[in-house]
């Protein structure tokens, strides 16, 4: 299948999917913090009077070359997700999975909704994204985790492997054998993995941008090879970008010109990837698997 990347809203894109032609859907909507999310851009340019200082004590001016921003407030953020979720149940194969990552702000009525349209047997985990980064209160337990839950289409077929995941460090080594120290062990439903660096290589300027590590095991562990990932709240493309690595096939949609913008960047150069304008014509599927 031809990996597609829709400009759309994405209540009209799910609507013409065909029924049960998704191995998996990763989604990471808007959190609803009541703010628009933004992220700007700058670059330092050197200057005896900037305002900022760098190695040797060299001075540099800061200079906004753009933003890039999408809205993330909503007068009843759970009546804008029935729809698109009762869609995704209905898209995804009986072997499928969604993954649905939110915050501490509406995680528990995200999971109240996702148990009464899903069934609460369909309920499979609650991963804890930890990350370490940023400024810390000192009024409350500052919250450095997102929440992350997976619903299986259906809880006695669902695909699941661990064969191609990552393994992490032992935390004691020396408590198991030379062996297993090396080797490392699974990772359990509470994930240590840093936030894509303001800085870093990773980094393509959109806010809320989520790390390929975390993508690629969702993908790896919860789509089977050659399968489709579809991720209706695409953002900068992360979940395109594992899906490609790994072998899998992708439909990305999102309704702000500029993550199209980033995307096109993304995926320069990626003749297997079509950027399509509207919800206007049906994406196809392929020959594909069926369940
Ligand atoms: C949190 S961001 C996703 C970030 C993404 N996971 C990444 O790694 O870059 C949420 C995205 O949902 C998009 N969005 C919000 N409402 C939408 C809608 N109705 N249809 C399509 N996309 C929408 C926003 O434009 C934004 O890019």
């Amino acid at each position: 299948m031809k990996n597609r990347v829709i400009l759309a809203d994405n209540l009209a894109v799910l609507r013409r999917l065909p029924d049960a032609s998704v191995d998996l859907v990763y989604i990471d909507p808007p959190f609803n913090t009541g703010r628009r999310q933004v992220r700007r851009e700058i670059k330092t340019v050197p200057d005896a009077d900037g305002d900022r200082t760098g190695f040797g004590g060299r001075r540099y001016r800061t200079i906004r070359i753009g933003a890039r921003s999408f809205e993330d407030a909503f007068d009843d953020y759970l009546a804008f997700l029935e729809p698109r979720l009762i869609e995704t149940r209905r898209v995804l194969r009986r072997t499928g999975s969604l993954y649905f990552h939110i915050d501490y702000r509406e995680v528990h009525y995200c999971k109240v909704l996702l148990d009464a349209l899903f069934g609460r047997e369909c309920f499979l985990n609650e991963i804890i994204w930890a990350y370490d980064y940023g400024a810390r209160t000192r009024r409350r337990w500052p919250a450095k985790h997102d929440n992350i839950l997976l619903y299986a289409r259906d809880p006695q077929a669902y695909y699941f492997s661990v064969e191609e995941l990552d393994r992490i460090p032992y935390m004691a080594p020396r408590l198991v054998g030379a062996a297993k120290a090396a080797r490392g062990k699974l990772p359990t439903d509470t994930w240590w993995h840093t936030i894509v660096s303001p800085t870093g290589k990773e980094k393509l300027g959109y806010p809320a941008q989520k790390p390929l590590g975390v993508l690629s095991r969702i993908v790896k562990a919860s789509c089977p090879p050659g399968g489709v990932v579809l991720d209706y709240f695409a953002g900068s493309g992360t979940t395109g970008e594992a899906a490609l690595r790994a072998g899998r096939s992708f439909i990305l949609v999102d309704n702000n010109p500029e993550a199209l913008r980033v995307m096109k960047r993304r995926f320069a150069g990626r003749p297997e990837v079509e950027f399509i304008r509207g919800a206007g014509r049906p994406p196809s599927i392929g020959p594909g698997r069926r369940s």
